[in-house]
């Protein structure tokens, strides 16, 4: 008897949550996952192959020597050195965008000339060549709030909100000293500080058709209040309440829609996961930025609620036949994703060490632990870098799955861990208030006034 093949491989690039989502959720889809490089969760449901993210030749060769029928990539920097370029021109299939699309979001310049294209609303923003002409328009306007942005990819450390000038010259001054920032930067931009919430819509498209996801929070501050500094993100929850049906459907028509058309109109279509972040504001939403993949922590906490199939979704993005499968299904209830760090982050993290508790935690009912920086020593997992676990948990309310997620949180340990204690707690305060103004408007039309 001959044996068919019946499962699809599948190879997921990257190290991350992200990636050990990615790879668990296509695991349970039916497809056989491989994982470059992977890390200490991964090995669960997937093979790690020692092979970097950022070595392309080498990916494609593993692709081809694996028979591999789909590749998707986590992390942004491979894309924007052309990974997908690369592959196509193999004939292998993958999911993600082009290096030029990519730049939506390795380039501040090239994403703010797309939105004026799709007239989409964004902050507006000056351009300068130099750092000493930015220093010079940001001393003229000393009482104003501004934000400082280093055009390219700076792993989150090119942007410097700024209660007005002066701290903008600073910026710009610690800027003229940092050597890594000034190579990353293709140029500066000034624009206007805008006030809202902020939330993460994302949307898989293959350039014509796009499906919308639940809308998510991010938790970008390390420490709890959102203060303290800039973090790749310290924890999620979907869906976010501060966007509603409507809401998000304001943002696919009047964000996503006419980004994804000025993409096509530019030459560059967008294949992949478009990701924009959002700044709630007075006047509606406008893109502060925008990514090309999925968010992280943002996707540990999207995925876990995905009932339908991803490997579908993504395979028909590839196919660019989008438009031919069903809408994704979403567990009803929410998620929250709390990111569990080491000592140090987001600054250096001298230590690591065994990890205790990870089984008795995933034991727990509708919880999943993510690793995004775990490897295998001697048998043992064992912490490797800043952010280690994206600790997970659905629940039928965002107050049962905060509560889930938080008590596998506490069977975790190792030396200098931590989190923040207070993830999804924004979401829980906007749904106090969207009850109290219900219970408000019923009160009211029982009393025969009206609500408006
Ligand atoms: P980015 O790396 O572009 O995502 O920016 C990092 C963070 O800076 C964002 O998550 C926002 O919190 C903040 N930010 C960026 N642009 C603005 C803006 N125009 N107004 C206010 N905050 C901003
Ligand atoms: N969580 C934000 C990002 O992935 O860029």
């Amino acid at each position: 008897m001959v044996r068919v093949k019946t499962s699809k491989r599948v190879l997921v690039i990257g190290n991350g949550g992200r990636e050990h989502a990615i790879a668990w959720k296509l695991a349970k889809d039916g497809a056989e996952v491989l994982v470059a490089p992977g890390n200490g969760g991964t090995l669960e449901t997937a093979e790690n192959v020692a092979v970097a993210a950022g070595d392309i030749p080498a990916l494609v060769d593993l692709a081809k020597r694996r028979a591999v029928d789909l590749t998707v990539v986590g992390p942004e920097a491979p894309l924007v050195a052309g990974v997908v370029d690369a592959f196509e021109a193999e004939g292998l299939r993958i999911f993600g965008p082009s290096a030029a699309a990519a730049r939506l979001e390795g380039s501040k310049l090239f994403c703010k000339k797309i939105l004026h294209r799709g007239d989409v609303p964004t902050a507006p923003f000056h351009e300068f060549r130099s750092v000493a002409a930015a220093r010079e328009f940001a001393k003229a306007r000393e009482g104003e709030p501004m934000v400082v942005k280093v055009d390219g990819l700076a792993a989150g450390k090119g942007v410097f909100v700024c209660r007005d000038g002066d701290e903008a010259v600073r910026a710009l001054d610690t800027l003229a000293g940092e050597k890594s920032l000034a190579s990353a930067a293709g140029g500066i931009l000034i624009e206007e500080k805008l006030d809202g919430v902020e939330v993460s819509v994302m949307a898989i498209t293959d350039g014509h058709a796009i499906v919308t996801l639940p809308p998510l929070q991010d938790h970008k501050a390390a420490h709890d209040g959102d203060v303290g500094p800039n973090t790749g993100g310290m924890g999620a929850y979907c869906p976010t309440p501060f966007v509603d049906a409507a809401l998000l459907a304001e943002i696919e028509e009047r964000i996503l829609v006419p980004t994804v058309h000025a993409m096509k109109r530019s030459k560059v279509p967008f294949y992949g996961v478009l990701y924009a972040g959002l700044m709630l504001t007075a006047q509606g939403p406008k893109v502060l930025e925008f990514n090309a993949r999925f968010g992280d922590p943002e996707c540990e906490a999207l995925l876990v609620r995905m009932d339908s199939s991803l490997l579908e979704l993504l395979d028909a993005a590839v196919d660019r036949r989008l438009d031919s499968v069903a809408p994704p299904a979403w567990r009803p209830g929410a998620s929250v994703t709390v990111v569990m760090a080491s000592e140090g982050y987001p600054g250096e993290v001298t230590r690591s060490g065994p990890i205790r508790g990870l089984a008795a935690a995933a034991g727990r009912g509708g919880v999943q632990v993510f690793h995004a920086a775990t490897k295998l020593l001697d048998g043992r997992v064992v912490s490797s870098g800043g952010r280690v676990l994206a600790v997970t948990a659905t629940g039928e309310s965002l107050g049962k799955a905060k509560l889930a997620a938080y008590s596998a949180v506490r069977e975790i340990r190792w030396d200098g861990a931590w989190c923040r204690k207070d993830i999804a707690d924004k979401g829980l305060a906007r749904e106090r208030v969207i009850a109290a103004q219900s219970d408000g408007a019923v009160a009211a039309t029982t009393d025969g006034t009206t609500t408006d």
